[in-house]
C-alpha cells in the first residue's frame, strides 16, 4: 500500500533582506509503499534537510504535492490545514532529528515515555517501556530520572532516538540521526530501524554514514545543485 507519493516538489526561499530567492530543491518525484526505506543523498547545503522539513509540512513549498495516503483516502500535505497536520504529527509522522528539544525538569524516562502515555498507555507501562529503550540504546540507568538538559549531546541525543522511535508511526523522516552517537547507539539504531521496517513502517532518511543503513534501503535519490534524479539501488 502507498503512503507517500511527491509530484513535481519545489521550493525555494524568499531572502527579503536580500531581493533574492534561494532555489532549494525543484521536481522531487518519487512514491513509497508501506515499509519501503528511502535514502536522500546529495553534499551540504543541497537541501535535504530543507525536503525533510517540507514533507514534515515545516516549511511550506511554493510547487507540488505531497499526498498522504490513509484508508480513508489521501491528504495533500502541502496544502492542508495545520489542524490535520498536528493531528498528523502526534499519530502517524515522527521526525527525528540530531536535537533534543529538552524541557527543564522533565526526567528523561518521562520525555521517552510521553508519546506512549499519549496515545492511551498507563503511566506505569508506558515509563517500563521507556526505561527499555534507554537501555538499549545506552544511556546509563543513574540518569534516568535526570533532567537531559545536563546530559552530554550523545546522551541527549540517545534521549531524543528513544522517544522518537518508541511507538512505530506509519512515516518516518529521519535526519542525520547516528551524527553524534557511539558504536553501541548507532548498532541499536540500525536494529530498531530494521524492526519498524519489518513492521511496515515508511522511511526516508539522511545518514552520515549510509553503510550503516545499506541492507535497509530500497531506493534512493540524489539531490543536486540544480537538478534532481531518482534512481533505483539494491
Ligand atoms: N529557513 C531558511 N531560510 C533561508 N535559507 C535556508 C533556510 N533553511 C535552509 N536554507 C538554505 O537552504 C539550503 C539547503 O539547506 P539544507 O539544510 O536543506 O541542506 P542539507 O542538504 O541538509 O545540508 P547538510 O548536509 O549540511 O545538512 C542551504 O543553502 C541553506 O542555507
Ligand atoms: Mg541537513
Amino acid at each position: 500500500m502507498t503512503v507517500l507519493q511527491v509530484e513535481n516538489l519545489g521550493k525555494q526561499f524568499q531572502m527579503h533582506h536580500l531581493g533574492q530567492s534561494l532555489h532549494a530543491f525543484d521536481s522531487i518525484n518519487f512514491t513509497l509503499a508501506q515499509g519501503e526505506f528511502l535514502l536522500l543523498r546529495g553534499p551540504n547545503g543541497v537541501g535535504k534537510s530543507t525536503l525533510l522539513r517540507t514533507l514534515y509540512r515545516s516549511y511550506l513549498p511554493q510547487e507540488g504535492h505531497i499526498w498522504y495516503h490513509t484508508t480513508e483516502g489521501r491528504i495533500d500535505l502541502a496544502r492542508a490545514a495545520d489542524v490535520d497536520i498536528a493531528l498528523l504529527r502526534r499519530r502517524e509522522i515522527g521526525f527525528v532529528t540530531q536535537f533534543l528539544i529538552a524541557r527543564p525538569r522533565v526526567a528523561a524516562e518521562d520525555i521517552v515515555a510521553e508519546p506512549l502515555r499519549l496515545a492511551g498507555i498507563p503511566a506505569a507501562e508506558a515509563t517500563a517501556q521507556a526505561r527499555l529503550w534507554l537501555a538499549e540504546f545506552g544511556v546509563k540507568r543513574d540518569l534516568w530520572r535526570a533532567y537531559p538538559t545536563t546530559f552530554s549531546g550523545g546522551e541527549q541525543q540517545k534521549v531524543n532516538l528513544a522517544r522518537a522511535l518508541i511507538l512505530p508511526q506509519r512515516l518516518l523522516l529521519l535526519d542525520e540521526p547516528t551524527a553524534s552517537l557511539d558504536a553501541g547507539a548507532r548498532a541499536a539504531l540500525v536494529r530498531r530501524l530494521a524492526d519498524l521496517k519489518a513492521q511496515g513502517v515508511a522511511m526516508i532518511g539522511v545518514f552520515h554514514h549510509p553503510g550503516d543503513v545499506a541492507h535497509l534501503i530500497d531506493r534512493d535519490i540524489e539531490l543536486t545543485a540544480k537538478e534532481v534524479t531518482e534512481d533505483v539501488a539494491v
